[in-house]
């Protein structure tokens, strides 16, 4: 037995226990971690409600990726060897001390990245790379708008826009995320008011979307000629449905992303991508802000503020 966040029912927060939970046993294309952070995440707060994509049996720990040691690998693992420091990204079952990750998605932690910033890259940022690279094929001078800029995806999308040399707009419900979106690298904030209006005036080729409802098809509404919306996620709730002949008239694009599809099919690519973001965090032109640092024991707290929209930056907890 190990300690971590034990859930025995699908009833959201709720159902967030901190006491005993099985130490998992490994694959042979499997990695035994000794966690020392866990990122809290969007999700975590949709598997415990039995929303997300992907249905763990009960009971489980949530949490998607953490950062740690090797604590034993399965025979046909090669990549990592016990007793490195890695970060790892998984479905399910990161929010405990001892989890286990499928060794494409284990990463040999360069030196330069601490242990509680490691623990909050993959998901979002290698989201945000997908959906940027592979799925927009985000050109230099092109401008991106970020809906939800201040969150998880929406300030990695910003950096690694401006990586690619975008002109990137942050899209923030209040003047204090605004404010955060500019200190991220964005070149222009503004809020929710007069969307349509507001995104025309700049003209808009791509749109990060992890937030949907009304502000979609505003932002949509918005695009230039040959524009590409990304539908990443529904953080405000609720799923749009857009007239099917707006793409048609705008001769625009609604695209779809999901990582966790991208990184199961395509294992060699998503590496890759990795691979550069961990390059660019190594040379310090991405780095993720950590907002606040709880303990393992306190993740009901930490999901419940990232739910509440009280969080600027990532929350982290810290396990061992
Ligand atoms: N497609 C994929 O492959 C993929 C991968 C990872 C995550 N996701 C999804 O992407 C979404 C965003 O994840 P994240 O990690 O960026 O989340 P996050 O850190 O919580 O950020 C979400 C942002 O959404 C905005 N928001 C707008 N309306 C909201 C509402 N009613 N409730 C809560 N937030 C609201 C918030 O900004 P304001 O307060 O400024 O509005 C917040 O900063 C989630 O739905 C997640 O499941 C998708």
């Amino acid at each position: 037995m190990s300690l971590g966040i034990r859930c025995s029912s699908f009833n959201g927060l709720e159902s967030m226990e901190y006491g005993n939970v099985l130490v998992p046993t490994i694959g042979a294309n499997e990695v035994l971690i000794q966690v020392a952070y866990a990122g809290v995440n969007f999700p975590d707060s949709l598997i415990v409600s039995g929303k997300y994509q992907f249905t763990p049996e009960l009971p489980f720990s949530p949490g998607q990726e953490v950062s740690g040691k090797v604590l034993q690998i399965g025979k046909s693992v090669d990549h990592v060897a016990v007793g490195d420091m890695v970060m790892a990204s998984m479905t399910w079952g990161g929010y405990a001390e001892i989890t286990k990750a499928h060794s494409n998605n284990v990463y040999l932690l360069p030196p330069e990245i601490p242990l509680d910033k490691a623990a909050v890259i993959l998901e979002t940022y290698g989201t945000a790379m997908h959906a940027l690279k592979d799925r927009a094929n985000l050109r230099v001078g092109e401008s991106l708008a970020v809906l939800g800029a201040s969150g998880g995806i929406g300030s990695a999308a910003i950096q690694i826009g401006k990586m690619f040399g975008a002109q990137t707009v942050a899209i923030c419900s209040t003047k204090e995320k605004q404010d955060q979106a500019i200190a991220n690298g964005a070149n222009i904030a503004i809020g929710y008011e007069n969307l349509k209006t507001q995104l025309k005036q700049i003209g808009i080729d791509v749109i990060v979307d992890p937030v949907g409802g009304e502000a979609a098809e505003q932002s949509f509404r918005s695009l230039n000629s040959g524009g590409r919306h990304l539908v990443i996620g529904f953080t405000s709730g609720k799923i749009p449905s857009i007239p099917f002949n707006l793409p048609l008239l705008k001769s625009a694009s609604i695209v779809g992303v999901f990582w966790g599809s991208f990184w199961r099919e395509s294992p060699l690519a998503n590496r890759s991508n990795i691979n550069t973001i961990l390059k660019w965090f190594a040379q310090g032109k991405l780095d993720v802000q950590i907002g606040k640092t709880y303990h393992l024991s306190e993740a009901k707290t930490a999901l419940a503020e990232l739910v509440n929209r009280q969080v600027i930056g990532k929350t982290v907890l810290r396990v061992s």
